[in-house]
């Protein structure tokens, strides 16, 4: 359909043509002389409108009434002009096939149904609009995001899921353990090989084939080894966070896109974040319109709007103690707290982004090392690193990234104060001790990109199939 619908004058260069669609029925409205079938097959999220005569090959389907919303049918026609005005050709059928019944009991018919009821058909939310949009969409940015780091030289590196090192730190890891076999047998024989602890229950963190294993919160320490030999790298895969916050910002499983840079500083770092988010949303806007069309009228008015100020203008950079002063300066407003050395809630992040700058994104650099990972470099003035955040109105952080601290005394010496094992970033270490070279990176929260680009209020909307501790 977007072939047809997509192309120069929506279909009008097309007049005379035969064309089979292959969809499903969105709609059907049978008048006496004529009837109307609303097929959708997903490449946009335009219909094609069927016009179909009782002499066409395939109508007793259409009077036993087998054409319910929801199935699969299969449509040759000819394409004329349409007599309505909601677009401008539509498919005279000549024959129509069924290939999949659907019934009356199928849960998404015209009627508007909420986000939330369709959390609980995430198998058939695709075949909503929005969701087919949001997939579209999500498709795009992925699609310009490989396009950007490849056209800028930078080499994708698949960083592993089942790790043994907690990148951030924070400890929000979730557990690998061994699947237990089927029979009872098996699993006896299995239980009595796995580690126990002092009070003879099983300890799951030895389980990896014996060794404690996690799933990757992050896979950027990975990332580092490639960038210390091939320069500029990439990852873009899925991690997880063991955190049980029940929010519209946090999923246990998301996708990370986490670049590397060789021979950069947290201004290299920060210049090659702002270009690849204006490259990414400008790409949507140019290649996307009909999705982002129906975002601007159906989810969030005036985003196509807002999206191209962030391709266009500049963004906000303002240090973590300026930002902290401008939070003092309206205090009242916030349930939390703010003083030097505090976490930024999200509250505080909003407020920055929303109203103190009006909407545009703004980085803050230069966090306080108690509140930030090991692995941060140390600024001259002993008590901040080299960290940045990306804010952006509606989300909060975006981005959180780092220069890396390259000198081995100091990552010693840190390790040591948050008395994290040395021994197990031995090979973390090596990379300082041959052929250290300054190198920083991000990581951006990919369904938090896809809330931010389509206005969807709530990130368990922004990937298929979300994973949360909470249901909706
Ligand atoms: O700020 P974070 O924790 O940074 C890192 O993991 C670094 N190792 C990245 C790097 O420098 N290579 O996470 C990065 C981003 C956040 O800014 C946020 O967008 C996203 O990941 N994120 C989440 N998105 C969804 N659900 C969660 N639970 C998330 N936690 C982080
Ligand atoms: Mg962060």
């Amino acid at each position: 359909i977007v072939d047809i619908k997509g192309g120069p004058d929506e279909g009008l260069d097309r007049l005379g043509q035969t064309l089979v669609v292959k969809g499903w029925v969105r709609t059907l409205r049978v008048q006496s002389s004529v009837t109307f079938i609303e097929v959708n097959d997903g490449s946009c999220l335009s219909n094609m409108q069927c016009v179909m005569n009782s002499d066409a090959e395939g109508y007793d389907q259409v009077e036993s009434g087998l054409i319910l919303t929801g199935a699969s049918i299969w449509v040759q026609g000819i394409i004329v002009t349409s007599q309505g005005s909601k677009q401008k050709v539509e498919l005279k059928v000549e024959k129509l096939v069924m290939v999949g019944k659907s019934d009356p009991s199928f849960p998404i018919q015209k009627k508007r149904v909420s986000r939330e009821f369709l959390r609980t058909k995430a198998h058939l939310r695709p075949r909503t609009n929005t969701f087919g949009a949001v997939a579209r969409v999500r498709n795009a940015l992925a699609y310009a995001t490989h396009k950007f780091f490849q056209e800028n030289g930078f080499v994708w590196i698949s960083s592993p899921i089942i790790t043994a090192s907690d990148c951030e730190g924070a400890g929000e890891q979730f557990c690998v353990t061994t699947l237990i076999p089927s029979s009872q047998e098996a699993t006896d024989s299995l239980v009595n090989t796995v580690p126990k602890t002092e009070d003879g229950l099983i300890d799951w963190s030895q389980d990896f084939f014996g060794k404690p294993a996690f799933l990757t919160v992050s896979g950027q320490l990975n990332a580092e080894t490639y960038a210390t030999a091939l320069s500029d790298v990439y990852t873009f895969g899925p991690t997880f966070r063991a955190e049980n916050s029940n929010t519209s910002r946090h999923l246990a499983e998301f996708w990370m896109i986490e670049p590397e840079l060789a021979f950069a500083d947290l201004n290299d770092d920060m210049a090659c974040a702002t270009a690849y988010l204006q490259y990414v949303v400008k790409y949507i806007l140019e290649n996307c319109k009909e999705d982002m069309d129906f975002f601007n009228t159906w989810i969030e008015k005036g985003i196509t709007n807002r999206l191209s100020d962030v391709a266009e203008k500049n963004f906000v950079q303002l240090t973590y103690t300026d930002a902290i002063e401008l939070l003092l300066g309206a205090s009242k407003k916030f349930e939390f707290p703010v003083e030097w050395g505090c976490d930024l809630q999200s509250e505080h992040e909003r407020y920055i982004t929303e109203e103190a700058f009006g909407g545009c994104p703004v980085i803050i650099r230069d966090y306080p090392k108690e509140i930030k990972a090991f692995y941060m470099r140390q600024n001259d003035d002993g008590k901040t690193v080299a960290a940045m955040d990306m804010l952006v109105p509606r989300i909060g952080e975006l981005i959180g990234g780092s220069q890396r601290e390259e000198r081995l005394e100091y990552l010693e010496d840190r390790l040591d104060d948050l008395k994290l094992n040395k021994e197990s970033y031995w090979w973390y270490l090596d990379l300082r001790r041959y052929g250290s070279v300054p190198h920083a990176g991000f990581g951006l929260g990919f369904e938090r990109l896809v809330q931010f680009a389509t206005g969807i209020e709530n990130i368990r909307d922004a990937i298929p199939f979300p994973r949360t501790a909470w249901l909706s």
